[in-house]
């Protein structure tokens, strides 16, 4: 298709604020699918079983439309502030933006959108998905307004120079809030005049942003004669094709059965179909510059089909398009079986889930008190605990998790060990009213305040903070401080030196590895003592005593016991001669020592899980 009617878009929200429903609508209104099969299941994009449950979208869907522009303009209804349509398309034009209301009227569109991940465990895959885009909608929910990811994905999509068509979602509910969000988006410097009022729930108002998608978003740039880059934005596993990458054509074209490269990761291989998305996948001869389609790969592991990476035709060598990093795993667990034959499944099940998910690394560990498991990264807590899920849904497993800990970066210098720890920059978007509450949690968590900024009743606040502050209960402080109104982002900034030691727990003795814990030098008394606080709270007594120490090294910085239970032998002997009674007590005494030296300590499942439950 001719370059110029093409549109390649995404839409960029806060969570919830109505993404998917607002796809929805636009593949009926584009008759893309039938209005009584997307009836049946809502969020059509949205097709991942974890992610329909949990109300958020995990993986981008990518759909093609096509949409043809009625030869007289939709009058102007309450859906937008424009006055008269036609002559605001004569003003964009003036302002050098499409070309005039002709060439739209009439004319067929191929519309590509690409339905985005709100969550900030995601951000790469969101900053992927705007590269290949021209423009993006900005949807924010009304009854909510704007909130801390609507400003985070409005800053990447204005740092990649995308046209932004504001829009504000849910105005049929009661709680809507018209004049605050105008406001707000005001002060995020759009005018009134350009904000699209929709509801994606009643189809108000949506024909016309699509028309405003249209009219405002440029057509593609691009070579179809020049060699081919494509853009890598996604890749899913499919079990009988292999990898599918998810592609946009900058330059050239690709046809099936292309010899391709990608150069990142070196692979050659067979474009062993392309195609387009509708959502399903539908195979067409070609894909050119310009458009976003699909590229069967036919590769076995995801990990050599990278988002981000270019795809070019072999032995037609081309630049890679900018901006490819590794996505880096933040978050660590120990991951141990319960059981020791569930080592083996647990091995597959990592091994296959990393095929199909190239942010999951995983190494073999191995816990002298455990036994043998891994060390699995993920990007953060969100996406672990979607593994964790996958693990039981899909393949009946339900491990050990350890307590978390963030990548760390070790010196050793002899027997010193010194650590980094990386830090971010945390954007906190909230009501005025809560600024103080807000700051209290912060500097608790060692935040430092480094730009505050009113944006009407909200206030944006950014930290300079340790990224583990995640694991210690950040959100759900500020969560709890802020009755749930607080929205975070955050943005990786560096690695800086950490004061930090390791608290190790022994009972009797015997070191517990999987409960030793990295903490700040100046909190390990603090947590040491909660350690063997809540160790003695969840351990049953024994037959012998139970010491619990908490160590920093050789040094004990925390100490409890569990007293043993003592047999009544004496009780059933009514009277009798004391040295019978002195020999039985001697004996038990033995028995009990016995049972400390060999003991192989016994800590029940239980205790530990409730041990290493995180905040
Ligand atoms: P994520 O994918 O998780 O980021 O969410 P989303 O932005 O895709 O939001 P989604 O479309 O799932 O909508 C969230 C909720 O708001 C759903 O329950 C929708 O039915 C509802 N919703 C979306 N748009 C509207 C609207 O215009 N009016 C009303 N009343 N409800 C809406």
């Amino acid at each position: 298709m001719d370059k110029k009617f093409i549109r390649n878009f995404a839409i960029i929200a806060h969570i919830d604020h109505g993404k998917s429903t607002l796809s929805d609508r636009f593949l009926e209104i584009t008759n893309t699918i039938r209005k009584d099969i997307l009836g049946k299941q809502e969020q059509f994009l949205d097709q991942n079983p974890i992610s329909r449950e949990r109300g958020i979208t995990i993986k981008l869907a990518p759909v093609r439309m096509m949409y043809t522009f009625p030869n007289v303009i939709l009058n102007d209804s309450e859906g937008s502030h424009s006055k008269n349509k036609e002559e605001n398309l004569i003003e964009r034009d003036s302002s050098a933006l499409p070309q005039n209301d002709k060439l739209f009227a009439g004319q067929t569109y191929m519309l590509n959108l690409i339905d985005t991940p709100g969550h900030v465990d995601f951000s790469y895959e969101v900053s992927r998905t705007l590269a290949a885009c021209e423009g993006v909608i900005l949807l924010v929910d009304a009854t909510k307004g704007v909130q801390a990811q609507t400003v985070a994905h409005l800053r990447a999509a204005q740092k990649q120079k995308l046209v932004i068509v504001p829009a504000i979602n849910k105005i049929d509910m009661q709680g809507a809030q018209l004049e605050k969000t105008l406001k707000q988006l005001d002060t995020l410097g759009f005018k009134e005049e350009d904000i699209l009022l929709i509801s994606a729930k009643t189809g108000q108002g949506v024909e016309e942003l699509l028309q405003k998608a249209i009219t405002d978003i440029p057509s593609p740039t691009g070579f179809v004669d020049k060699n081919l880059r494509a853009l890598i934005f996604d890749a899913v596993f499919d079990e009988h094709k292999g990898v599918v990458a998810f592609v946009r054509l900058f330059d050239g074209s690709v046809a099936t059965n292309n010899q391709i490269e990608l150069l990142q990761t070196k692979t050659k291989t067979n474009a062993i179909d392309v195609g387009f998305f509708t959502p399903s996948l539908v195979s067409s001869k070609n894909l050119s510059a310009g458009e976003i389609g699909y590229i069967v790969t036919g590769v076995k592991d995801i990990r050599q089909v990278r988002v981000g990476d270019t795809i070019n035709l072999n032995n037609y060598p081309t630049e890679p398009l900018p901006g490819y990093t590794t996505p880096k795993p933040m978050v660590f667990f120990g991951v141990y079986p319960k059981q020791t034959d569930e080592l083996v499944p647990l091995r597959d099940a990592l091994g296959k889930l990393a095929l199909i998910d190239a942010s999951l690394t995983f190494t073999e560990e191995y816990s002298a008190f455990l036994g043998s498991g891994f060390r699995v990264g993920f990007l953060g807590l969100l996406h672990a605990d979607i593994f964790k899920q996958r693990l039981q849904r899909e393949f009946n497993l339900d491990p050990l998790f350890t307590l978390p800990h963030v990548s760390y970066e070790e010196t050793k210098n002899g027997s010193e060990v010194s650590y980094k720890e990386p830090y971010m920059r945390l954007s906190i978007f909230v009501p005025q009213e809560y600024v103080g509450s807000v700051m209290t949690v912060c500097q608790k968590k060692r935040g430092d305040l480094i730009h505050m900024e009113y944006q009407d009743t909200n206030v944006v606040m950014e930290y300079d903070m340790p990224y583990a502050m995640f694991l210690r209960g950040l959100s759900s402080d500020l969560k709890t401080v802020t009755s749930g109104f607080a929205s975070v982002d955050y943005e990786l900034t560096e690695y800086r030196d950490a004061d930090l030691v390791e608290v190790g727990v022994q009972i009797n003795e015997t070191p517990i590895d999987v409960l030793s814990e990295l903490t700040y030098r100046e909190d390990a008394e603090h947590v040491a003592r909660n350690k063997a606080q809540k160790l003695k709270e969840n351990l049953s007594r024994q037959q012998y005593k139970q010491v619990i120490q908490c160590v920093i090294g050789a040094r004990v910085i925390a100490r409890e016991e569990i007293s043993p239970y003592r047999k009544d032998m004496l009780a059933k002997m009514s009277g009798g001669d004391v040295t019978r009674k002195n020999k039985l007590l001697e004996a038990q005494k033995k028995g009990k020592k016995k049972m400390f030296g060999i003991s192989k300590v016994e800590v029940p499942q239980e205790a530990l899980f409730e041990m290493m439950k995180g905040e």
